[in-house]
């Protein structure tokens, strides 16, 4: 059993303290957010994805601290799960490591890749476990994908699509480009960091862009150079307007097959495999966010590093949304 704590209650706190509250190897011990409604769990939660930020977690029984390093210094906590808005991760999650912690901090690692850098080459070093929650690489139906292409299962891959859209969350933190990185950074990352995953880093990236809800980079399109794969695109957006939703999808074409995958259509993931009828691709339940916390709860029991995703994998995902947005700057590829 792991005894847990939370820093930041809000739309991805809410997120993880379900997902442990439903968990039998985890217990939350405490919680932290400078806002005592939140730390108290007297707000409503909303979020884009929906069912994700559910409200049964009882907050009755926790040590609820305003400040995040009065949390990291509680001796009853082990796992330290950083929830807290961007920049404010590396310190916290630093402070936790040399407390001899384990620490899961959310995506996008760091504001910056040279923060990000500065927290991998730490927690390399430091005794407590480390991951970041990019949750594509857990996220199913793109797990199947990640197997798929390694298996070769329908052969190479010839072209991979990937897309991510939505209208803007609203609020101060997502509205602030200097904080939140705008919609590149907060949101596309998580198409970028598959796209490492899937093909590894890419030799360069061409990306187009634009702002509109902040100062930042607010929808992209980056084509991810490589030499072994034709063509990897993705998009991403949250410069769509209100009551758009949010959409989540991959059109994938191998050798002998494509899959198309969209969460937020009533179809399921279809696999049209040359000469075979179309068929759904059965896919086990949950979200990314259920599969990363099983993941990284079973590392800590058994003492092992994490090896789907690693603190150096999400600072070099940082270090290649910076080299888009400086692509869309220069109107030119850049090296990664
Ligand atoms: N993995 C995903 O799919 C996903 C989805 C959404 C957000 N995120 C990431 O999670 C992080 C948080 O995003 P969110 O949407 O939950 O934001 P949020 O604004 O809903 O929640 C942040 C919480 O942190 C608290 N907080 C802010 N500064 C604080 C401080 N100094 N001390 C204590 N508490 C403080 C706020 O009061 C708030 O409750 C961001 O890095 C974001 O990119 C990841």
């Amino acid at each position: 059993m792991t005894k847990v704590g939370v820093i930041g209650i809000g739309f991805m706190g809410r997120t993880h303290l379900e997902v442990y509250r439903k968990r039998r190897d985890a217990k939350v011990v405490a919680v932290a957010d400078l806002v005592r409604e939140r730390r108290e769990g007297r707000t409503a939660i909303a979020g884009n994805i929906a069912g994700a930020a559910k409200e049964g977690f009882d907050f009755r029984k926790v040590t609820k601290y305003a400040e995040p390093m009065d949390l990291v210094g509680d001796p009853e906590v082990e796992l330290v799960d950083v929830c807290l808005p961007t920049p404010l991760h590396v310190e916290v999650a630093l402070a936790a490591l040399r407390r001899g912690k384990h620490v899961l901090v959310e995506k996008p690692l760091a504001r910056t890749a040279r923060d990000a850098d500065r927290l991998a080459r730490a927690a390399a070093k430091a005794k407590g476990l480390s991951m970041c929650a990019m949750c594509m690489r857990f996220w199913p139906g793109w797990t199947w994908l990640k197997e798929s292409i390694d298996r070769k299962s329908y052969g190479r891959v010839l072209a991979a699509q990937f897309r991510r859209a939505t209208n803007h969350p609203g609020g101060a933190f997502y509205s602030s480009g200097e904080q939140c990185g705008g919609a590149i950074l907060d949101l596309h990352i998580h198409d970028t960091d598959f796209v490492q995953h899937c093909f590894g880093v890419p030799k360069a990236v061409s990306s187009r862009g634009y702002s509109s809800r902040t100062s930042a980079i607010d929808h992209v399109v980056t084509h991810y150079v490589y030499d072994d794969v034709p063509l990897v695109v993705a998009e991403g957006s949250w410069a769509m307007t209100a009551g758009f939703g949010f959409q989540m999808q991959y059109a994938v074409n191998f050798e002998r097959a494509t899959a198309v995958f969209d969460l937020a259509a009533a179809k399921p993931l279809t696999l049209h495999e040359r000469g075979k009828k179309a068929r759904a691709v059965a896919i086990p339940p949950g979200m990314g966010y259920d599969h990363e916390i099983a993941y990284f709860l079973d590392c800590i029991r058994t003492r092992r590093r994490p090896k789907t995703v690693t603190l150096a994998d999400a600072a070099t995902s940082v270090r290649i949304v910076e080299a888009e947005a400086r692509s869309i700057a220069t109107g030119r590829p850049v090296r990664v």
